[in-house]
């Protein structure tokens, strides 16, 4: 069964989705929430959400497959010591990674370009961040790291027909972070595409994890960062102008950042994770017999 209200503005509640242990890992679930998505598609509703406990690490598995986002976490909200998990999903909005574009090192000849973007953008939001800043940030990428003293940057960019349509510098730091910052492409995709591979990169270079901050208005780049898990941890008061708020979120490598103890994960759960990974095997081998 699952139980939903439509609250105002046009978002459907779902609380709660359950089904039988016995006819559990059969599709139900799926095509449950599948037929919602289906009423919420045809009545023009706005969005779908609900709140899972983080100890279920079960339903948790559940949304983040069937491409759910986690928008936030609620501490102690229904219980002492319970955790939820705020999962959203809108309709027809997720944001492709552009897979026509090229992510390298910036070079000398791109220069130009980068600040022609940042230029275009950053000084709306933030104060001070002008030709010089922009200078001053191309010329730490030209560095070589000697120690985190020397403010070394690394600036990836992205290039499309030849053009630079976007980029991304990175600041690793003390203690195994890497701030993103800024990520500015001319369209979303460019910039998912660009945070995905920095997020691929750091973790194979054995960072321990990454962080960025969006101005609280921007919605869309806010879902992008959530999209790519990152976890919003604060909104911070107009830390760079007066006016502009920023949320600043983060993402860890490792598997903390989806269960607060691992350890904790009881020999059921870890069972029925075998039996939803054994289920998925049988199916591809299906499809090839
Ligand atoms: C979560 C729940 C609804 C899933 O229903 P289900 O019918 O077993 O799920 P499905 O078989 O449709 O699975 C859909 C997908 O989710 C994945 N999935 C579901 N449960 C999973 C689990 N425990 N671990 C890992 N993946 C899981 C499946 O692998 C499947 O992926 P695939 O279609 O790509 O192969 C069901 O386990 C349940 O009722 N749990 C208790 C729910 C609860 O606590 N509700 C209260 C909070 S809302």
């Amino acid at each position: 069964m699952m139980s939903v209200s439509i609250k105002r503005g046009g978002s459907v509640k779902i609380s709660p989705i359950l089904i039988d242990e016995a006819y559990r890992g059969k599709g139900i679930g799926r095509k449950l929430i599948e037929t919602l998505v289906q009423f919420v598609e045809k009545n023009r509703l706005r969005k779908i959400y609900c709140s899972v406990a983080i100890q279920n690490v079960g339903t948790l598995a559940f949304f983040d497959r069937l491409g759910f986002v986690r928008e936030g976490y609620l501490e102690q909200q229904y219980r002492g010591g319970m955790t939820e998990v705020v999962y959203g999903w809108f309709p027809g909005k997720e944001i492709p990674i552009a897979d026509d574009v090229l992510i390298r090192e910036m070079e000398d000849k791109d220069a130009e370009t980068i600040k022609r973007i940042a230029l275009s953008y950053l000084p709306r939001f933030y104060s001070e961040m002008n030709e010089q800043f922009v200078s001053n940030m191309i010329e730490a990428h030209r560095r070589k790291i000697i120690s985190y003293a020397t403010k070394h940057k690394i600036i990836f960019v992205a290039e499309r027909n030849g053009e630079v349509v976007g980029f991304l510098t990175s600041t690793p730091k003390r203690g195994g972070g890497v701030k993103l910052f800024p990520s500015l492409a001319l369209s979303l995709d460019i910039e998912k595409a660009l945070l995905a591979y920095a997020i691929q990169h750091f973790k194979k270079v054995g960072r321990r994890k990454v962080y960025g901050f969006v101005p609280s208005t921007e919605t869309d780049r806010i879902r992008l960062y959530l999209e790519l898990g990152f976890r919003t941890e604060e909104i911070l008061l107009e830390p760079y102008k007066t006016g502009v708020n920023e949320v600043w979120s983060r993402k860890d490598y490792c598997r903390g950042n989806i269960n607060p103890n691992p350890l904790s994960l009881s020999w059921r759960s870890l069972h029925r994770r075998l039996f939803y990974l054994s289920k998925r095997i049988c199916r591809q081998i299906r499809k090839f017999v």
